[in-house]
């Protein structure tokens, strides 16, 4: 049978990396282009971990090269950066899946969070790849916006409840992400010294992930609800827990409405006790626990930002023949 031949573009990055070892293991893709800045290296230069596994060329970006030799590209570039590549791509009639912010948004929460868009056109049918939401869009798609990893685990948390909040309180979501979240560029919150044996909160009230949680909450339930997000860092590599709390108008037993909600779903695991990331490190899993006191509700998720953060279960649902 005839494979699929993906191009990842920002094959050096964290995300890159971990689409190639999905890609090399997938029963109906292959390799078909591998790009980063300067090119003109090999696979295993860059990844000494694929030494033995796979010995690919890593060029530079040319988009007729990957639309004659690419079905799919996915890229794991910076915000801006995707939209011009995705958007000479889509144009020779190349499948794009774009795991940065470019068209996870509406236009004016986009540019009022990130900063003008050049893309419009495509920004309008682009589909939001949260797979448990939006599966029979994507499997249609030509464009598919993979979710933010806080936004991923915040929503899969917090989706089945909305119909029972009271959306006159606001949310209140707390998160924490291991250092490979910030992608491979080091930064003074990310030096091994800062991070090491610390915790602290970034961009309390303010960080970009907000106006995603807002949108598709309003999109999916037509309901208006106040996010209060504050993202944490820790001294982990990878792995993200989010805990949200919300008071409801409705009384419901947590477990059960997880359960009925997720009830066909292979990568979510309803569990019966609080949740940790080392369960979903290296995994496609979101693990979700949720208890509440009388109107109180406690809900926490935990996903591996690299993997199910970056939404690479829509690649495992190809290998489960589901997409
Ligand atoms: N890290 C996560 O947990 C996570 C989760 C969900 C979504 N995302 C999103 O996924 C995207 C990638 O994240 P990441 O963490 O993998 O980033 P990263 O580790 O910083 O890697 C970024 C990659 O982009 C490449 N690149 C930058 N500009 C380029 C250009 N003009 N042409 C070709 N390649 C270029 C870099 O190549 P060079 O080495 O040549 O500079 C590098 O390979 C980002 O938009 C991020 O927001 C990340």
């Amino acid at each position: 049978m005839k494979k699929f031949k993906i191009a990842v573009i920002g094959a050096s990055g964290y995300t890159g990396l971990e689409l190639i070892k999905l890609i090399l293991n997938h029963p109906d893709f292959e390799i078909g282009y591998l790009a980063t800045t300067q090119g003109s290296e090999k696979l295993s230069k860059l990844h000494p971990a694929l030494q033995g596994v796979a010995e690919v060329d890593i060029e530079k970006v040319d988009i007729d090269e990957i639309a004659n030799s690419c079905d799919l590209a996915f890229l794991a570039l910076p915000h801006k950066t995707a939209m011009g590549v995705a958007k000479e791509l889509l144009k020779r009639g190349v499948k794009v899946v774009d795991l940065s912010a470019d068209y996870r948004l509406e236009l004016e929460a986009y540019e009022k969070a990130y900063c003008p868009h050049e893309d419009r056109e495509n920004l309008t049918h682009s589909v939001y790849g949260l797979i448990e939401l939006y599966r029979d869009k994507i499997k249609e798609a030509s464009l598919v916006a993979s979710p933010g990893c806080y936004p991923t685990a915040t929503l899969l948390g917090i989706l089945p409840f909305i119909p029972y909040l009271d959306s006159n309180i606001p949310l209140f979501i707390d998160a924490k992400s291991g250092v490979s979240g910030a992608g491979k560029k080091l930064s003074d919150t990310t030096h091994f010294v800062t991070i090491n044996e610390n915790i602290f909160s970034y961009n309390p009230l303010k960080h970009r992930h907000t106006p995603e949680i807002q949108e598709k909450i309003k999109k999916l339930f037509n309901r208006d609800f106040e996010i209060n997000f504050v993202p944490h860092l820790i001294p982990i590599t990878r792995g993200e827990l989010v805990s949200v709390y919300g008071v409801l108008k409705e009384d419901i037993e947590p477990l059960e409405v997880l359960k009925e909600f997720y009830k066909d779903e292979k990568f979510i695991r309803v569990r019966e006790k609080p949740v940790d990331v080392k369960s979903v490190a290296g995994t496609h899993f979101c693990d979700i626990f949720a208890s509440k006191n009388g109107k109180s509700l406690f809900v926490s998720s935990a996903i591996d930002n690299l993997l199910r953060g970056a939404e690479f279960s829509s690649l495992s649902c190809w290998q489960l023949n589901a997409w």
